[in-house]
Order: structure tokens, then sequence, then C-alpha cells
């Protein structure tokens, strides 16, 4: 088994997602799931992105490779923060209608099977001088059966990645410190920010400053309204 290169979320893999969510997150997965289709609709369907299973090695590795070299520019310039943009998806087109199919008739590990997704958001930091855009990783999840084989941490690296080109001077987000702490996250308090809940643990708030963070950036982080309306604020 092979995991092919992310790439965006396409309207097509809704079900899909869905799927990978639900079965990731067990009795909490519907709310999410929600939470996500929710998040995904305010950020006009961009900065979301699946892995896929792939079923032979070599031709994996070329379909990855043009699936990056066909977006690399698009996307930095459609993940602007704040901006509309439908090319990502444009370059999905076709393919993408298959994959979704795959994925929705539930057959186990199938080229092109939607195995893991992440979604960023917008939310700000409420900083002294004036409130600053910046980016939430939630959620992440991989599929129970294919956990363990890195696939998280390629969906957090490209998060990463996309949060820089998107021009997020922070990406936040709440997890286990002991496994995002490896992926490049700090304490977010180390950084003079303070959580959006008393109910995330302190060691769950957790932040990577990007290239356009600068120091006067501190204070509360104001969660997306959608975490509060879809009552997703502290769950792990
Ligand atoms: C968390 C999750 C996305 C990681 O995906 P993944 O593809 O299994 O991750 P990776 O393969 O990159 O890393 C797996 C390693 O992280 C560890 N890990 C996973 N979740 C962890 C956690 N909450 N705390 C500490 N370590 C964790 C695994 O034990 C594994 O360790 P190993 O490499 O020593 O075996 C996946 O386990 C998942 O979907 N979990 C359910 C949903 C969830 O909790 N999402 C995160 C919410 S913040």
């Amino acid at each position: 088994m092979v995991v092919r290169a992310q790439r965006p979320e396409d309207p097509e893999d809704k079900a899909a997602v869905r799927r990978v969510i639900t079965e990731a997150f067990g009795p909490e997965g519907a709310k999410v799931a929600d939470l996500a289709e929710a998040l995904a609709a305010s950020m006009n369907n961009r900065l979301s992105f699946v892995a896929e299973h792939a079923e032979q090695e070599g031709q994996a590795t070329q379909q990855g490779q043009a699936t990056q070299l066909g977006q690399a520019g698009q996307e930095g310039q459609a993940a602007q923060l704040g901006q509309a943009g439908q090319e990502g998806q444009a370059t999905q087109l076709g393919q993408a209608g298959q994959e979704g199919q795959a994925a929705q008739q539930g057959q186990a590990g199938q080229e092109g099977q939607v195995v893991g997704h992440v979604q960023l958001s917008r939310s700000w930091v409420d900083a002294p001088a004036r409130l600053v855009d910046v980016l939430v990783l939630s959620p992440l999840g991989v599929l129970p059966r294919y956990q363990s084989k890195g696939i998280g941490k390629q969906l957090v690296a490209r998060s990463i990645a996309e949060a820089e080109k998107a021009g997020a001077p922070m990406l936040f987000l709440e997890g286990s410190p002991a496994y995002y702490s490896r992926l490049g996250f700090e304490p977010g308090g180390r950084h003079g920010f303070t959580r959006p809940s008393v109910r995330i643990p302190e060691a769950a708030f957790q932040v990577v400053l990007l290239p356009a963070y600068e120091p006067w950036m501190t204070g509360a982080l104001v969660y997306n309204e959608q975490f509060w309306a879809h009552d997703c604020v502290g769950l792990r």
C-alpha cells in the first residue's frame, strides 16, 4: 500500500471525507464531520486536503508528482486568506469524480480511496493593535486501518506548508502534545497566546509560528464561529 501525495479536497470528495472523519473520531464522528463541512463551506472549499490510497508504487509516484506539479503555483495563489477561489478545484475535475465514487462504494484499499483528511480554517488572534487573521488546523483524521503509516504526519506537514503559502502568521490547533510536538508545534502559551476556552488543556493548545509572524501578534485565539456553533471546542 502506498499513499500518494496529498491533494486539495474536491467537492466530489464530500462523502468520502465524511466517512474518514466519522470512522476516525468514533462517538464524536458525526459532530466533527458536521464541523468539517461547515468549515469547508466557510472557506469556499479551500485549504482542506485529502490523502489517497494508491495501489502500485510506480504509478502512484508518477501521479503524485503530476498532482503536485499541476497545482503548485495555483494553490498558493488561491489560498490567500479571505479570497474566494476555484483554482484548486479546477485542476482536480475528472479524476476526483472517479475517486469520490470509489470511496463512496466503501471498497477497502481501492486506488484513489480517500484515507485521510485535514481542514484549515480562518480564526483570529485578538492582539493589542488589531485582530490578526490566523489559521486553525482541525479536524485531522485518518481511517483507523490506515493509521500509524505516516499519513497524519504528511497531512500536518502539508498543512504547515499551505498555511505559510497562504500568508498566515500562525497555525494553531488543539491536540495531543505528544503527537504534534514531533511535527513542529509548540505550546501556544510560550509565545503569549491565550487558548480560546478553558476546556482546552494548556498543553493541548499549540501553535506553529510562520514567516509572516511578528512579535506584536500576541493575545487570545478567537475561534471561527463554527467551532462554537458545533460545540467542537476542547473535545480532545
Ligand atoms: C491522530 C491521527 C490523525 C494520526 O494519524 P496517523 O496517520 O496515524 O499518524 P502518523 O502515522 O503520522 O503517526 C502515528 C504515530 O502517532 C501516534 N499517535 C497518534 N495519535 C496520538 C495521540 N493522540 N497522542 C500521542 N501519539 C499519538 C501513534 O501512536 C503512532 O505512533 P508510532 O509511530 O510510534 O506507532 C489518527 O490517529 C486519527 O485519525 N485519530 C483519530 C482522530 C483524532 O484524534 N484526530 C486528531 C485530533 S487533534
